[in-house]
């Protein structure tokens, strides 16, 4: 082999590992859901099944946040040229892994707070599908998925992180309870919240949210979940668990 042509398989090499996004989104086959154009690979069909065995108001709830933030994308072009469509559907769609509240769940931790059990359990879900590739699926793919999810329940942080974890983020936020995004297009919205209802959200949310506090209160402390906690599980006390309280340990306040 020339030396020539070393080099350029090098820079070949090297161009490929810089790029996050090595599937370019114009050739990712694409389907119809709810008047939303989304990605239709494989791994997404597998993850919509997936979450579709779950009960209605947690499948629903993860299809319009797909979808809600899908459409949104789509409705600017050089957004939709730009967001990795694929992990942005991974990470929507799979996002509330840690809401599992069957018994035995593989997805959910004794201790951990939810966002990061459904953030450890997306990167494991594609780590372990049948079609996974370290090349096409890269540690900074993954990692964009992985923050996607895992900030979804602290606020401030995501609006400043790359477009990927950004977008997936934003995403879930599109479908708050008591909530209506003005981001999204509205005609999508209608469309989206007609197929996939919203009216049990609310109830399902703060079921478990509040199954959360009462099986795993380590996860669930100093968090925005820890109020469900002290509201509505007896016994459960925060007291003594906020960052607050080991700050101001041994500290009188000078008047
Ligand atoms: C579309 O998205 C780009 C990239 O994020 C942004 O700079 C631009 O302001 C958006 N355009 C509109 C009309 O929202
Ligand atoms: C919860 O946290 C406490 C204090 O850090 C620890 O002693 C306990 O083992 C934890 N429980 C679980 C189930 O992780
Ligand atoms: C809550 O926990 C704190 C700190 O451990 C303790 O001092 C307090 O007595 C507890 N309150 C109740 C109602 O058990």
């Amino acid at each position: 082999m020339k030396v020539t042509s070393i080099i350029s398989v090098l820079a070949l090499g090297a161009t490929t590992l810089a790029s996050p996004k090595p599937i370019g989104n114009k050739h990712l086959p694409t389907t119809v859901i709810a008047g939303v154009e989304v990605v239709d690979t494989q791994i997404v069909r597998d993850a919509h099944a997936l979450i579709k065995k779950f009960p209605d108001f947690l499948y629903w709830h993860s299809m319009r946040t797909w979808l809600l933030g899908a459409a949104t994308i789509n409705a600017n072009k050089t957004l939709k040229a730009e967001v990795d469509l694929e992990a942005h559907a991974l990470g929507t769609i799979l996002h509330d892994l840690g809401w599992d509240m069957s018994e035995n769940s593989p997805w959910v931790s004794k201790d951990r707070r939810f966002e990061v059990d459904g953030a450890i359990g997306a990167v494991n879900f594609i780590k372990a599908h049948k079609s996974y590739k370290p090349c096409t699926w890269t540690e900074n793919r993954l990692e964009r998925i992985f923050d996607g999810i895992a900030l979804h329940g602290t606020f401030g942080i995501h609006p400043y992180k790359n477009i990927d974890t950004k977008w997936i983020t934003s995403s879930v936020g599109f479908d708050g309870v008591n909530f209506t995004p003005t981001e999204v297009p509205i005609e999508k919205f209608d469309s989206i919240v007609a197929e996939f209802p919203k009216e049990t959200f609310q109830k399902g949310a703060i079921d478990t949210f509040t199954w959360m506090c009462a099986t795993k209160p380590n996860g669930t402390y100093n968090t925005f979940v820890e109020p469900f906690g002290t509201a509505y599980v007896p016994g459960y006390n925060a007291t003594g668990k906020h960052s607050f309280d080991r700050i101001t340990a041994g500290y009188t306040r000078e008047q």
